[in-house]
């Protein structure tokens, strides 16, 4: 299996649908990988998730049955910091919440060997403050998956202004040795991807929200009309909503200008906890 220079065992904090699905691509790469969340349950139900994804592969013959049952193997719980002792790799994958991600930082740096590097998966807020907040802003980076994790081909890799360049090279290596193609942002609010991404959601919402037209002829409308696999409110619920309207907070906050107003109806939603799919309620009904 491909390992990236000096890197075989990744700590993944946060167990939610973008930790899993990091966990799960590392597995399948022959990288240990430690799921760590401060709710035990949510560990428990990530590495279940991940265990029936594998035997799903191994039944349907993308995977050799033998190398899922192995990769299976190699996502462990973490149920203590202490656990994380032997990551050579931190990717924190918490909620898009600056204060959350500085305090989760700040606490495994206490348990880290002082050469393991410490990784984002943060899709809007910037790398430099957040390494700021760290022991070790030299090798602090973000590397943003997309969402799913083990389907999206990209990687966003962003540099802190003291990211050094081996960090950057070792980053890189990892993300190539888990299949992914780079891109490389410079770290400006919610970097190229959602830069262009969500003010195209937030621009649908509006769409929805002036009654130019609803959601079916929306997403119709992006889907048949311009190629994309799912139509911007169907992503949204798929995002989930309330990570969509923080980074638009973040673009407006971030570059002052008006056009990354967030839409009035996704505030509503978001304050309504419709959240999309996770709450099996935002443009669609999931129940
Ligand atoms: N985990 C693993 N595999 C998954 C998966 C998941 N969560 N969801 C779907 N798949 C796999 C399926 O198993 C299937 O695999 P095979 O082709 O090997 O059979 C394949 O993906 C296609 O799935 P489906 O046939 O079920 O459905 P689909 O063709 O409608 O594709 C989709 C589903 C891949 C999600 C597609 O709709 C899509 O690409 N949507 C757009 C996703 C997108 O834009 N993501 C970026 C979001 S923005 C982001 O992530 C950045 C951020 O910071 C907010």
């Amino acid at each position: 299996m491909p390992k990236a220079n000096k890197i075989s065992t990744v700590a993944v904090i946060g167990a939610g649908q973008m930790g899993t699905g990091i966990a799960e691509v590392l597995a399948k790469h022959g990288y240990e990988a430690l799921i760590y969340d401060l709710d035990k349950n949510r560990v428990r139900a990530s590495i279940e998730a991940s265990a029936g994804y594998f035997r799903r592969q191994g039944e349907t013959g993308k995977m050799p049955g033998e190398a899922a049952e192995q990769a299976i193997l190699r996502i462990k719980g973490a149920f203590s910091l202490p656990d994380l002792a032997s990551a050579d790799l931190v990717v924190e994958a918490v909620s898009e919440n600056e204060g959350i991600k500085r305090k989760v930082f700040a606490e495994v740096c206490t348990v880290l060997k002082p050469d393991a590097i410490l990784a984002t998966n943060t899709s809007s807020l910037s790398i430099t403050r957040l390494a700021a907040s760290t022991d070790r802003p030299n090798r602090f980076i973000g590397i943003h998956f997309m969402n799913p994790v083990p389907v999206m081909k990209l990687v966003e890799l962003v540099r802190g202004i003291g990211t050094d360049q081996e960090t950057f090279a070792t980053a890189k290596a990892f993300a190539e040795s888990i299949g992914k193609t780079v891109t490389v942002s410079e770290d400006f609010p919610a970097f190229i991807v959602n830069r262009v991404l969500i003010p195209m959601i937030n621009e649908a919402i509006y769409t929805l929200y002036e009654g130019v037209g609803n959601v079916e002829a929306i997403d119709t409308g992006m889907k048949l009309g311009a190629n994309h696999p799912m139509g911007p409110l169907e992503l949204a619920d798929f995002i989930g909503l309330d990570t969509c309207l923080s980074i638009m907070q973040v673009l407006h906050e971030g570059l002052a200008d008006s056009k990354y107003r967030p839409c009035p109806l996704l505030v509503k939603y978001v304050e309504a906890g419709w959240l999309g799919r996770k709450a099996q309620r935002g443009f669609y009904d999931y129940s």
